[in-house]
C-alpha cells in the first residue's frame, strides 16, 4: 500500500518524538511491504517564526491532501508568559482541527502490564483499565464567542453547542461502545450549564436507536474523582471539549506516564494522530522525552487504515521495550534511562 502522510513535528519535543514514530513506521513499511512518503509541514511556534502564523495555508494543503496527519506537539513558553501575544502557537492546532473538520478526539486509556506499579494508583484499582474518552474537539468554550469589555477588566469565553455537534459526537460514541464494552457515559455539568442540558437531551433522544448500549449520565466533577478511584467502571465516555481536555490529562496518570497515551482526531476525510502530551519545553532538544505516545499514535493510524497487523506489531514492540526496560527517564525508576532516539532505534530494530 502507498501511504502519503503529512508530518507536523511542531514545537518543543515534537520533532524528537516524531522522528521516532517515523523510524518505527518506516520499519513497519519495510516489513509489510508498504511505501510511505512523508511530507513535512510547518506548524506552531516554528511556523510563527518562519511565516508569521501557526497554521499556514500551505500546511493545510499538505494535510488536506494526505492520507493521514502525524502530529507532534505545539506550544512555546515564550507565548505562555505573554498574555498579550496576538498570535499563539495553540491557535494553529485549533485552526487545524477546525479546518480539517476533526470534531472527535479519541483518547484511550489503558494500562501496560509491566508498568502497573509505576502508576501512583494502586494495582487493584487500575489493572485492566480499558476506556476511551471521546472528546468533542471543534466546539464548546474553545470556539465560542470571547472577548473583553469594561476597558478590559471583564473577560468572557462562551460555551456554545449546537445539537448537530453533540449528535454526531454521541453517535460515534454509541458506535464505539457497541464494538467494545457496550457502555456509554455522557459526562457534563447539566446541573449548572445550559449547554450541558442540550448534551443530555440530545444523547437521551439517541438512546432508543442503540438499545444494546447501557447509557449513564454523570457530572464532570464527580467523574474527575471516580475516574481515578475506579476507572474500570468506564467504557466509552463522551464529553465536551474543555472537560475532555482536563479528564484526559488526569486519565493518563492511570497508565503511568503522560508520555504513553496516543490519540486520534477524526471527523471528515483525513484523520490526525498525536500524543496527548504537550510540547514539554523543559525537555526540548535533550533527547530525553518519551516517544511512545507518538509511536502508539502511529499504531492508531495504521489501525484506522485497516492495517491491523501493522498496528499490532507496533504495540507488541512497545510492550517488549517496556518489559525489557528500554525506556526513557520518566519510566526508568533508578534503572538505566535510554535516550529518546535510542528507544526509537531499538523499536525499529526489533520490528
Ligand atoms: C491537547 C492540548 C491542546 C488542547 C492545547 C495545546 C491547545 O492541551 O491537545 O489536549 O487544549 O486541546
Ligand atoms: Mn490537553
Amino acid at each position: 500500500m502507498k501511504l502519503n502522510i503529512a508530518l507536523l513535528a511542531g514545537d518543543g519535543i515534537g520533532p524528537e518524538v516524531i522522528d521516532q514514530a517515523v523510524k518505527v513506521s518506516d520499519a513497519i513499511a519495510k516489513k509489510f511491504n508498504h511505501e510511505i512518503s512523508w511530507t513535512p509541514a510547518l506548524t506552531g511556534a516554528a511556523a510563527i517564526d518562519a511565516v508569521g502564523e501557526p497554521y499556514p495555508d500551505k500546511t493545510h494543503d499538505v494535510c488536506a491532501n494526505a492520507d493521514a496527519v502525524l502530529f507532534g506537539a505545539i506550544g512555546h513558553p515564550r507565548f505562555d508568559n505573554d498574555p498579550s501575544a496576538k498570535v499563539r502557537p495553540e491557535q494553529g492546532l485549533l485552526k487545524m482541527r477546525q479546518k480539517l473538520g476533526l470534531f472527535a478526539n479519541v483518547r484511550p486509556t489503558f494500562t501496560f502490564p509491566s508498568l502497573i506499579d509505576k502508576s501512583p494508583l494502586k494495582r487493584d484499582r487500575i489493572e485492566g483499565t480499558d476506556l476511551i474518552i471521546l472528546r468533542e474537539l471543534t466546539g464548546g468554550v474553545y470556539f465560542g464567542e470571547r472577548g473583553r469589555k469594561d476597558n478590559g477588566d471583564t473577560a468572557f469565553d462562551t460555551m456554545t453547542y449546537q445539537r448537530f455537534e453533540v449528535e454526531r459526537l454521541a453517535r460515534k460514541g454509541f458506535e464505539m461502545a457497541l464494538k467494545r464494552g457496550k457502555k456509554l457515559c455522557c459526562v457534563d455539568k447539566a446541573n449548572v450549564l445550559e449547554a450541558s442540558r442540550l448534551w443530555r437531551e440530545t444523547v437521551q433522544a439517541l438512546e432508543k436507536e442503540y438499545p444494546d448500549v447501557e447509557v449513564s449520565y454523570e457530572f464532570v466533577d464527580a467523574v474527575a474523582m471516580r475516574l481515578i478511584q475506579w476507572p474500570k467502571g468506564y467504557d466509552v465516555i463522551i464529553t465536551a471539549n474543555l472537560f475532555g481536555d482536563i479528564l484526559t490529562d488526569e486519565a493518563s496518570v492511570i497508565s503511568g506516564s503522560m508520555g504513553l497515551m496516543p490519540s486520534s482526531s477524526v471527523g471528515s476525510e483525513v484523520s490526525l494522530y498525536e500524543p496527548i502530551h504537550g510540547s514539554y519545553p523543559q525537555a526540548a532538544g535533550k533527547d530525553i522525552a518519551n516517544p511512545l505516545a507518538t509511536v502508539l499514535s502511529a499504531a492508531m493510524m495504521f489501525e484506522d487504515m485497516n492495517l491491523a497487523e501493522e498496528a499490532q506489531a507496533i504495540r507488541d514492540v512497545v510492550n517488549k521495550s517496556l518489559a525489557e526496560g528500554v525506556v526513557t527517564e520518566d519510566l526508568a525508576d533508578g534503572g538505566k534511562a535510554y535516550k529518546t532516539s535510542e528507544v526509537g532505534d531499538w523499536l525499529a530494530a526489533n520490528i
